[in-house]
């Protein structure tokens, strides 16, 4: 990595197996931007713990978000790939942050009041997210995030926390910029809705051809108008629209058709990932996060150094 280059990270919860909406709205993005930066690629296992309690599953998970990581075509030469419990700068960072902002200030959060309208357990984990995101983000005066729609309120919490500890402490901490890629928006699930884990209305990335088949299937259509709109929004992240239309002119009201088109196109993007996803092995992640560790390391305690001596208890 070149020296002076602006950094960029982003990181996904390792909650679960991936699905399209996390690779159009954050893993395919930071691909496409991540040679032009110093790139983190985080693992948020902490953040995961808000939701998953079984311990072998939590390990599962970790493997499979690196591999997924690797699949997708990010190279652990090129970015620093990492989990965020390596690295407890993080949590140390959060704490303070967590001192620095109020309550009521934390309870506008969406995703807190969506997971819990859900029945999410509220831990106090889940409603101080928000913070532990910002410390991820801050602590490698990141410029730019690339992340999917439904992040953007987590950012500005970032902005807000960075404002706040530099007017407390002097300036410290650069405002990182969100990218959000206009195009893909919030990619909805099979029913319609934004597709999500805790949804049960996802597309799987690494999914074999049959499961995401019967995802495809599912998707439900409204028999009012010519286009299915739940099957387009998810083929136009494959195609242009010029490149559908001829398609769906020739197969308009014929729903089936056009969902044997996208599981297609959906096959021909993933298998070659899937193929690659099969030879990574679990002693390759541990390589990969190990390396990854250490460079994140040396980044994070310089900056917390550096924070403990701004907040007083450095003696
Ligand atoms: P997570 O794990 O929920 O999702 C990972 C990424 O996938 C994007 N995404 C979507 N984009 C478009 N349409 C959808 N339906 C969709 N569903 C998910 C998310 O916007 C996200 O970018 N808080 C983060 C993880 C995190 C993080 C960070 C991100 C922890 N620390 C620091 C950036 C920087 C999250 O829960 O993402």
């Amino acid at each position: 990595m070149a020296e002076g280059k602006k950094r960029l990270l982003t990181g996904l919860q390792s909650s679960g197996t991936l699905h399209i909406g996390n690779y159009f709205g954050a893993l395919k993005p930071f691909v496409d931007l991540y040679g032009d930066y110093e790139s983190f690629l985080m693992v948020a296992d902490y953040h995961a713990l808000t939701s998953l309690k079984d311990p072998k599953l939590v390990q599962e998970c970790i493997y499979n978000s690196v591999k997924d990581y690797l699949a997708a075509g990010v190279d652990p030469e090129k970015a620093v790939i990492f989990k965020q419990s390596d690295i407890s700068e993080h949590t140390e960072l959060a704490w303070i942050f967590d001192c620095l902002v109020t309550v009521p200030f934390l309870e506008l959060g969406h995703a807190y009041k969506d997971k819990v309208a859900k029945g999410l357990e509220a831990n106090a984990g889940l409603f101080t997210y928000p913070m532990l995101m910002a410390a991820d983000i801050l602590l490698y005066d990141t410029v730019i995030v690339p992340v999917g729609e439904d992040q953007r309120q987590h950012i500005e919490y970032a902005r807000e926390a960075a404002a706040k500890f530099n007017s407390a402490y002097g300036q410290t901490f650069i405002e990182p910029k969100e990218h959000i890629v206009k195009a893909v928006g919030t990619i909805p699930g099979t029913d319609g809705k934004k597709m999500s884990k805790s949804y049960g209305n996802t597309v799987p990335l690494f999914g074999t051809r049959d499961e995401i088949a019967k995802a495809v299937m599912s998707i439900v259509t409204d028999s009012s108008g010519d286009r299915p709109e739940n099957v387009y929004a998810m083929h136009k992240l494959l195609k242009t629209d010029e490149e559908l239309a001829p398609l769906y002119e020739a197969n308009k009201g014929s729903y089936k058709a056009l969902k044997e088109a996208l599981i297609e196109d959906l096959d021909t993007l993933l298998t070659p990932m899937r193929e690659k996803r099969n030879s990574i092995t679990d002693d390759d992640v541990k390589a990969v996060l190990k390396t990854g560790a250490a460079k994140a390391k040396a980044v994070a305690s310089a900056k917390m150094e550096d924070v403990r001596k701004k907040v007083g208890v450095t003696l």
